[in-house]
């Protein structure tokens, strides 16, 4: 039979077993390896996936990729990152080292306030460039599949205009960019002593123009003591969810003020963070089917103490996903690696566990689970060809990168410099 590619030569493949119906996995079972195996590619899909001996044989390619006896695992997912910006806040992680915690950083004129006059004030040119460089890099440590946020213009305009470049960027990238509208991020310097106007703002212009205009599939929130509370969350979401956006939530982030709940009584696709969630909010997010996403880089760089319970979710039962919330304030980290490292040392997850949450649970969290974050028959071709013996290796050597080739349906769009 014919295929456009076949990649052999692979020690092992090591991916996800995803079940038909996009069902996550038992976490007793995070993934499967298949030793001495070749993937079969057709139009941008996984045509077949087995042994070298049974692929090889049925499949003649008109490419082939010799993957040198390296390890084939899916594409990374990174389910939650903040990228459209113009100037980075290096003087708030100074800040930090010295003493001072993200909130006070916040509310004594820094944080997302500080990101928003540089944001408006932008091209889209500008924007689209400055993003382009750091989804390029994303690309080179094997993101296949990114969410991206607004959230820096809270403003009509400036809100649309950030929609526009992400809209862009997925169309000139070679990787999957899902679109989530954050007008709620924080409220602007004008309405800070207005959140009823705000909130009109948002509810009667932002979210039926970004509605109207088909420019998000999600709308996010930052639901925190110091920003948006339960109930202007709760106003906020139902009506993005009544103009048929899927709902994201920014919750339980530091404080425990019941956005785990919130996020299940809205049916939210997935609740980000929750290093403070409690157990009857992790109850009901089981209870619901919210996606737990989990950002460990973000408590790393703010330096906490503690971190989300991963292993109380994954006891639970929950399918727990990790992302990197690269953004410029709190987590200007845009390595799945290490975010999987940050993922096993201080939550305690296995690298198997990581792995699952970093591309299968991931792709769920953006409601892609029946396309990208495993290596099944009629997926994604979205594959990373890393030179280590096992799968331990990538959180444990952290730091650098093992990567030696990137693959977005089906074409190369990375490969490390050989000497
Ligand atoms: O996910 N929590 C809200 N948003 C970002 C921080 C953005 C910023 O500080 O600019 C986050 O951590
Ligand atoms: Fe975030």
């Amino acid at each position: 039979m014919k295929a456009d590619i076949l990649i052999h030569n692979i020690s092992k493949i090591i991916s996800p077993i995803g079940l038909a119906n996009g069902q996550a996995i038992e976490a007793s079972e995070p993934v499967k390896t298949i030793i001495n195996a070749a993937i079969a590619i057709q139009d941008g899909i996984i045509l077949a996936v087995g042994s070298e001996s049974e692929v090889s044989s049925l499949y003649q390619a008109d490419e082939t990729i010799d993957a040198l006896r390296g390890v084939v695992l899916p594409g990374f997912v990174d389910c939650h990152t903040h990228p459209v910006f113009v100037t980075t806040r290096e003087d708030e992680f100074a800040m930090r080292i010295a003493g001072k915690s993200y909130v006070e950083i916040s509310k004594s004129g820094g944080g997302i306030r500080s990101t928003i006059a540089s944001t408006r004030d932008a091209s889209e040119d500008l924007l689209f460039e400055l993003a382009a460089k750091r989804i390029k890099k994303m690309i080179s440590l094997g993101t296949t599949s990114l969410e991206a946020k607004s959230g820096y213009g809270l403003d009509t305009n400036s809100e649309l205009k950030q929609l526009r470049v992400i809209k862009r960027l997925n169309e000139e990238l070679p990787i999957d960019i899902i679109p989530t509208f954050m007008g709620a991020h924080e409220y602007p310097a004008e309405y800070k002593d207005n959140h009823a106007k705000y909130i009109s703002i948002l509810c009667e212009e932002m979210i039926p123009a970004v509605a109207e205009q088909g420019i998000a599939e999600f709308c996010d929130i930052f639901t925190e003591a110091h920003v948006f509370s339960i109930a202007e969350s709760e106003q906020i979401l139902s009506c993005a969810k009544g103009h048929g956006l899927k709902l994201k939530m920014h919750a339980d982030e530091i404080e425990p003020i019941g956005g785990a709940e919130l996020s299940a009584e809205l049916g939210c696709v997935s609740a980000d963070h929750l290093g403070a969630a409690s157990d009857q909010g992790i109850a009901d997010m089981k209870q619901a089917g919210v996606i737990p996403v989990l950002l460990p880089a973000t408590l790393f760089s703010l330096r906490s103490k503690h971190y989300a319970r991963a292993r109380y979710m994954l006891e639970a039962g929950l399918p727990v996903a990790i992302a990197t919330d690269y953004n410029p304030g709190s987590c200007n980290c845009d390595s799945m690696p290490f975010t999987m490292t940050l993922a096993c040392l201080q939550m305690g997850m296995s690298p198997a566990e990581a792995l699952l949450a970093a591309t299968f649970n991931a792709a769920k969290a953006i409601s892609r689970g029946g396309l990208a974050g495993s290596i099944e028959v009629g997926k994604y071709a979205d594959l990373c060809l890393w030179d280590i013996p096992n799968l331990n290796f990538i959180p444990y050597h952290f730091g650098s990168s093992h990567l030696s080739r990137v693959i977005k349906k089906g074409k190369t769009i990375y490969k490390a410099e050989l000497e």
